[in-house]
């Protein structure tokens, strides 16, 4: 008996640590409460993993610094620039909320 809960509790530490190592590999989440809906209804069809863009510019809402504020000002220029990203556009609402955070300084959250 003793001995199982040992090896409970082994396997329990050994969990917690490779969550946290998990979570440390992949970056910080992209938690904003508008444009992480944005950018997943916007974006994710086509850029996200497995989609047919992705090689392109490849949206990983769970790695913001490597998938977004990387590629913050080349965001900018396609999506309010040039307005080419999405192909199918966005409402002045869609925009002005993309200007807005971006003005912000492209915040996380
Ligand atoms: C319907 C599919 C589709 C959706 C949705 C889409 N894209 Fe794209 N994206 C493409 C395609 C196709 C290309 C390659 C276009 C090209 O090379 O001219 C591309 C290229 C890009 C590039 C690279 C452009 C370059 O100059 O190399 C960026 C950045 C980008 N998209 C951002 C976005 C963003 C941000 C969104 C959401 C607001 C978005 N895309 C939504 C299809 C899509």
């Amino acid at each position: 008996m003793k001995r199982n809960g040992l090896t409970l509790v082994a396997l329990l530490f050994t969990s917690i640590f490779g969550l946290m190592h998990c979570k440390k590999s992949t970056g910080t989440g992209f938690e904003h409460a508008i444009m992480r809906p944005w950018f997943d209804k916007n974006c994710q069809s086509c850029h996200g993993s497995g989609g047919s863009n992705s090689r392109n510019w490849s949206y990983n809402p769970d790695d913001y610094e490597s998938s977004i504020k990387k590629h913050a000002s080349h965001i900018y220029e396609v999506v309010y620039t040039q307005k080419s990203m999405p192909p199918a556009g966005l409402t002045q609402n869609e925009l002005e909320q993309f200007k807005a955070w971006y003005d912000a300084g492209y915040p996380v959250k």
